[in-house]
């Protein structure tokens, strides 16, 4: 049988999808094969020239010839589809027979953990739960009454030089201490009180040792029959509990002014350190400044309504930051809120 021009034609054409799936065989990137698939059916490609003799042949011929077009094109689609899915195969065989030990050990997943400020916070608060304290919360932006009004502390009183108040508004402030925390729970609570209240409190004040923003733990028993022996039982055995160990520490009072207690005293622990032979951090002294403390002043009972000829009670507020200081040898108070994962992470 005579072959036809557009017999011949037909047979290029399909010709050139073989050739094609030879061409992108050695191929193995998708981007190269793309190129090879537009050098083929582009304008210039072997598709095109092959179409460009369409004219020559009868009009009867020409849908033939178009089919035969048609279907070197979606062989060549195919092919790159076939192609490209034969990679992906031999890829996964390749993933899957590659050798996993899983024996060896997990890599560490880093986790953090509390704040040294919270972990000694916690500390405090559970050596006073073992003695029989409750926790009490007060509110950091603070009236000036439960501040200082309260703890016998009006405003022409020179004891407000002392402590270097931040104003929120006239009568609001920024707590200075937690002492009002005292009054909020006389005012909620009838005797017998035996609260200790850990929280943060603020004043005007910054150095090696002093920040604008910092802790203390308050402390306030009232009850019938309370004594200043009951404020030195309980402070010796916290210092022991906290600081000591092997027992041994000793509580001293020393004579000071705070408004709202009557006697006031400041009160030092034996250094924890030295034991009381005197070293650089108690500066040679043996002791070592912690708080202030006292019995409950009468004009104080007055205020939150506790009739003062039943009850007594004392109360002592201590800096966190200094405790955590002295036990942990921490020379800067800046360092515990600078966020420095290489003092974080000491403790
Ligand atoms: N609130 C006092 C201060 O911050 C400390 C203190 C508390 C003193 C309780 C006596 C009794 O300086």
């Amino acid at each position: 049988m005579d072959t036809t021009p557009t017999d011949a034609l037909i047979s290029q054409l399909d010709r050139l999808a073989g050739e094609f799936a030879a061409a992108i065989a050695p191929l193995d990137d998708e981007q190269a094969m793309r190129a090879t698939q537009a050098q083929f059916l582009g304008k210039k490609g072997q598709v095109s020239a092959v179409m460009k003799e369409l004219g020559k042949l009868p009009l009867a011929d020409r849908p033939r010839v178009g089919e035969a077009a048609n279907r070197v094109k979606d062989a060549i689609a195919a092919a790159v589809d076939a192609r490209l899915a034969a990679l992906a195969d031999a890829r996964r065989a390749a993933d899957l027979a590659r050798k996993v030990d899983l024996t060896l050990p997990a890599r560490p997943v880093a986790t953090g953990h509390l704040h040294l400020l919270t972990q000694v916070r916690f500390e405090l608060v559970d050596i006073f739960a073992e003695l029989g304290f409750a926790v009490a919360e007060g509110p950091q932006i603070e009236t000036d009454w439960h501040t200082f009004e309260a703890l016998a502390i009006p405003k022409d009183h020179p004891a407000r030089d002392m402590q270097d108040t931040f104003y929120v508004a006239d009568e609001i402030v920024l707590r200075t201490h937690t002492s009002p925390v005292q009054i909020r729970t006389m005012q909620a609570h009838p005797p017998p009180i035996r609260i200790v209240a850990p929280g943060v409190v603020y004043r005007r004040d910054d150095d090696a040792t002093h920040s604008p923003m910092f802790s203390q733990i308050e402390g306030l028993v009232v009850d019938r029959g309370i004594r200043f022996s009951d404020l030195k039982g309980v402070l010796t055995h916290f210092a022991n509990r906290f600081f000591g160990g092997s027992g041994g520490l000793d509580v001293r009072f020393r004579p000071s002014y705070f408004p709202f207690v009557e006697p006031g005293v400041e009160v030092d622990f034996t250094c924890a350190f030295c034991r009381g032979k005197g070293c650089r951090l108690c500066k040679g002294t043996g002791w070592i400044e912690i708080g202030g403390a006292g019995m409950v002043d009468p004009d104080v009972f007055a205020a939150v309504g506790i009739d003062s000829e039943v009850y007594t009670g004392f109360a002592f507020g201590m800096g966190i930051e200094r405790m955590a200081m002295l036990r942990h040898n921490v020379s800067d108070i800046k360092l515990y809120y600078e966020g420095d994962l290489r003092f974080l992470r000491q403790f």
